[in-house]
């Protein structure tokens, strides 16, 4: 074995082989001589990762000009762009880089750059025409994820200004048409003559497919996780070679899927192949995904527990077996209550499809779904566009930044209901983002839309200064930011608790949040020893470092005083209250309309009275008194509805913050 490392591993296909190779001319010519191509492959194809090699070996890069390629998810945008450094033999960051919020992996240099959709959506707010772009590919389009259903509707815009601009759109499924008559609509005359007339092509790259054995439960069950776990150790114990890949909705039933099988493992038989979960979530580091990618070591089978990313957004080598829960975790969101939840929600048969394909990939395999055949042919063909179903107010105070101020006539792929453009407009105007007009105010509404976090938390941190707490009210915007946990999970919950409790401040979560950063800073900082001691994880917590600075440079971008000084003239107007109250008034001028009132019973309820929520049992507010509160993070789980980062307020701040939102519901 010892010489063998001296060999560039082989873990790549020739990328000659990918199916994509075949139709590389034809690609090549079709971008050159129409702005729009639509490319419709299967996933593992060579899409995201080909593609824009090809185009840069091509020239569209000279002159400095670089290629974007959009991702709904911040993973995706990360492990593609370190296969493509890889297959490329360059440095992530130099040729090939990526971009997603609060973590800038690009340079100078760079010139194929990978990005989520959201953050390319941002760069058109200070680049409208997103002039340093010569070819954009807007990544899984099936997906219609928010941001990449707003962005075809954006570069449908600045097409007709940069007519040199070459958009491709790539997607799993087949909604090729659609596509592309979104962008020959108005073109009346190429409408007439066909579906995209000059202004694109349709590519299909045929992948190649082995058959999946698809079986189903002859009854449904009652614990799909239970079930999970019981079919892993089937197939271990009865099937071939091959990993498994397991869907289910969120980190909570990952690691619970986890443990279970861990737990199960001294079961096995000792002569047996070993078995080795792995967790594939949004929340993990990259170095904590890379595993996932890697090949099993010998004589062990991963089994790889996923959320939807692993549908089709990555690709995972080695896959014989999917089994699939038929969950999903979507956005949904309730207009009364305004409340956005991730709900697990049956998944659609396109979805089931693609997951099922997984399993083809290399070699025949074979998919486990969880449910009843019957329960199959209930499903609904496709999932709902996220812009159907989301909070718009992110959304729309980006369109407004951009100029697009008739937020109705605006060309979407698909029209969002009309309530949730009104209840967007109606929270942005209490935000005092809008005016009565719904014209964005200055500076207060475009420095909103700048600043990259959600309105409500970007309103929290602009309106700091004046309640005299801007120094904490960075710390709180970038703990809250953080996607992932700050904690490690341990063995021992009870230690995990102790160690917790230590960092807990009375008011809320968001305090106990400025504890343990300021905490991690003063001690944590250069001693992991420490880091350890509480149960805290380094990596994430130095992500809050970093994330706090580049707020930081925002608001000195704005020319507001930054100074961390804490005795400065606004703290003076702030009247001389105790840090604590300032800093939960200025989260009620951001939140209040994430505002619930404690039950007798201990849960809580929205202010319109008609949502049931419980405190979620990491957080503070668990098991604790309180009368009004404010939170920031909303999460399902089961049947239930918690909330997780969590302050105690006082009624009276609602109505002084916010009249004129909580006038409109009395
Ligand atoms: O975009 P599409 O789904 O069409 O395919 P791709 O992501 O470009 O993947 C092409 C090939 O690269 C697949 O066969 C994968 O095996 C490989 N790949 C990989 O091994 N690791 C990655 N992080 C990405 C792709
Ligand atoms: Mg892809």
């Amino acid at each position: 074995m010892a010489d063998m490392e001296s060999f560039i591993p082989a873990l790549h296909k020739p990328a000659s082989l990918l199916p994509i190779a075949r139709h590389k001319d034809a690609l090549l010519y079709t971008i050159e001589t129409f702005p729009v191509t639509i490319l419709i492959g299967q996933t593992g194809s060579g899409k995201t990762t080909q593609l824009p090699q090809y185009l840069e070996q091509a020239g569209w890069c000279n002159d400095g000009k670089v290629i974007a390629v959009t991702q709904p998810r911040r993973v995706a945008a990360t492990t593609v762009a370190k296969r493509v450094a890889e297959e490329m033999r360059c440095q992530l960051g130099q040729e090939v880089g990526y971009s997603i919020r609060f973590e800038d992996v690009t340079s100078a240099t760079t010139r194929i750059k990978f990005l989520t959709d959201g953050l390319l959506l941002r760069e058109a707010l200070v680049d409208p025409l997103l002039s340093r772009y010569s070819v954009i590919m807007i990544d899984e389009a099936h997906e219609r994820s928010l941001s990449s259903d707003v962005l075809l509707g954006v570069l449908k815009k600045v097409r007709k200004r940069r007519p040199e601009l070459r958009i491709v759109v790539s997607s799993a499924t087949l909604q090729a048409e659609d596509f592309l008559r979104f962008f020959a609509g108005d073109n009346e005359v190429d409408a007439a003559a066909e579906a995209g007339g000059s202004i694109g092509r349709i590519i299909s790259i045929e992948g190649r497919a082995f058959p999946v054995d698809i079986h189903y439960l002859s009854d449904p069950c009652e614990n799909y996780l239970e079930r999970a776990v019981k079919t892993v150790f089937d197939i271990h114990t009865t099937e071939g070679e091959g990993d498994v890949l397991i869907f289910l909705t969120g980190r909570e039933e990952i690691e619970t899927a986890i443990d279970m099988i861990a737990d199960r493992i001294p079961s096995l038989h000792q002569d047996a192949d070993k078995l080795l979960p792995l967790p594939l979530y949004a929340g993990l580091t990259t170095e904590q995904q890379m595993y996932v990618f890697e090949p099993a070591p010998e004589n062990h089978r991963k089994i790889i527990c996923a959320t939807n990313i692993a549908e089709a957004s990555v690709t995972i080598d080695g896959i014989a077996f999917v089994i699939d829960s038929g969950f999903v975790k979507l956005r949904a969101y309730n207009p009364t209550s305004g409340i956005e939840t991730l709900t697990a929600t049956p998944v659609s048969k396109a979805s089931a499809t693609q997951r099922a394909g997984r399993a083809g990939r290399t070699k025949a395999g074979k998919c486990y779904r969880l449910y009843t055949e019957a329960a199959f042919d209930r499903l609904a063909e496709a999932t709902v566009p996220e812009i159907q179903r989301s909070n718009l107010a992110p959304t729309i105070l980006q369109l407004k930044a951009l100029g697009i101020d008739n937020i109705a006539r605006f060309d979407f792929l698909t029209p969002p209901p009309a309530e949730l453009i009104i209840r967007a407009l109606e929270l942005l105007y209490s935000l005092g983002a809008l005016d009565e007009y719904a014209k964005l105010t200055k500076p207060l509404g475009t420095r909103m839309a700048e600043l990259a976090l959600e309105p409500m938390l970007a309103k929290c941190l602009l309106s700091a200064p004046s309640f005299g707490c801007l120094s904490e009210m960075l710390t709180i915007a970038a703990m809250t930011s953080l996607q992932g946990n700050i904690y490690f999970s341990h063995d021992s919950k009870k230690a995990e608790e102790t160690a917790r409790r230590k960092f807990a401040v009375e008011e809320g979560d968001h305090l106990t949040l400025l504890n343990v950063y300021q905490a991690f800073v003063t001690k944590g900082r250069k001693d992991a020893k420490w880091c350890q001691q509480h149960y805290l994880n380094f990596k994430s917590m130095s992500r809050a470092v970093s994330i706090r600075n580049q707020l930081r440079r925002y608001l000195e971008r704005f020319g507001i005083d930054v100074s961390e000084s804490l005795t400065g003239p606004d703290v003076l107007r702030a009247g001389g209250l105790p840090m604590q109250e300032r800093i939960r008034r200025c989260l009620t001028s951001g939140y209040f309309a994430h505002a619930a009132m404690m039950q007798a019973d201990g849960t809580f309820r929205t202010v319109d009275g008609g949502t049931v929520l419980h405190a979620h049992p990491s957080s503070l507010m668990f098991n604790r008194k309180a009368d009004w509160v404010v939170f920031t993070e909303v999460m399902e789980t089961g049947e239930k509805t918690y909330i997780r980062d969590v302050t105690r307020v006082e009624k009276g701040w609602l109505v002084e913050y916010a009249p004129e939102f909580y006038r409109v519901r009395s």
